[in-house]
């Protein structure tokens, strides 16, 4: 079946886009307004654009509340730091409810009896329960019609100490981080744990074999 994106309206557009483009990875981004307030919540617009810089992306919509931005996008707007936390089946309930729209005022990990650990480059701080943080700095806000993606550059990365099989190399065991990923609808998520391995193929190896060896 053909959609024709050029004369769905949008809301059309979003839900044929969300229930395919899947699992899509949360950014959990906790942010802190001018006074020190702490924010977070669940964005899966979001994604490792680049390493050098090393970049994530997050796009936010308009706020439930009305025309104006949400809470996260404000408090981004206005002190260029925040941290994205990535959801674990284990986070994966408190991620819900800071999804909920609280008021500005609310700290939502307070709300969601969540911990929060000082950061070491920016203000906000991270979510303890999360197996990996990212601190970032904003590198660019990009309009993108009815959203506006956030560029984050990364200053510092935390990682459970549990979750790192080789710290000399850089090695994360990815399994062990039970990560979940959102799939389509309001309310359905991924887990990652069932995986399968495709070895790349180098041009060698393809060029022998495709006789059907
Ligand atoms: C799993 C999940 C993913 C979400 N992804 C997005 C997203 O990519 N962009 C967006 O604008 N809102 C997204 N939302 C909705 C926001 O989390 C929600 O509007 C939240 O209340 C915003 O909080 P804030 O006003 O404190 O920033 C998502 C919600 C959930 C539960």
């Amino acid at each position: 079946m053909l959609f024709d994106f050029t004369t769905l309206p949008t809301r059309e557009r979003y839900k044929l886009l969300v229930a395919t483009v899947v699992p899509r990875p949360i950014a959990w981004v906790v942010t802190q307004d001018e006074a020190g307030v702490t924010n977070a919540a669940p964005f899966s617009f979001f994604n490792a654009l680049s390493s050098d810089p090393p970049i994530l992306g997050v796009s936010i919509g308009d706020s439930p509340r009305g025309p104006g931005d949400k809470d996260t996008l404000a408090n981004i707007k206005a002190t260029g730091q925040f941290v994205v936390c990535l959801v674990s089946e284990r986070t994966a309930h408190a991620m819900n409810i800071t999804a909920t729209d609280l008021p500005p005022e609310v700290d939502e990990l307070a709300e969601a009896a969540l911990t929060p650990v000082p950061s070491t480059k920016v203000k906000p701080p991270r979510i303890g329960e999360s197996p990996v943080a990212f601190e970032c700095e904003l590198f660019q806000l990009v309009p993108l019609g009815g959203n506006i993606l956030v560029l984050g550059k990364v200053l510092a990365m935390h990682v459970h100490d549990d979750c790192v099989e080789d710290a000399a190399k850089n090695y994360i065991d990815t399994p062990k981080l039970e990560l979940i990923g959102r799939m389509h609808g309001r309310g359905w998520y991924a887990r990652t744990a069932e995986m399968i391995d495709i070895p790349r193929i180098t041009l060698a190896d393809w060029a022998a074999n495709k006789g059907g060896g």
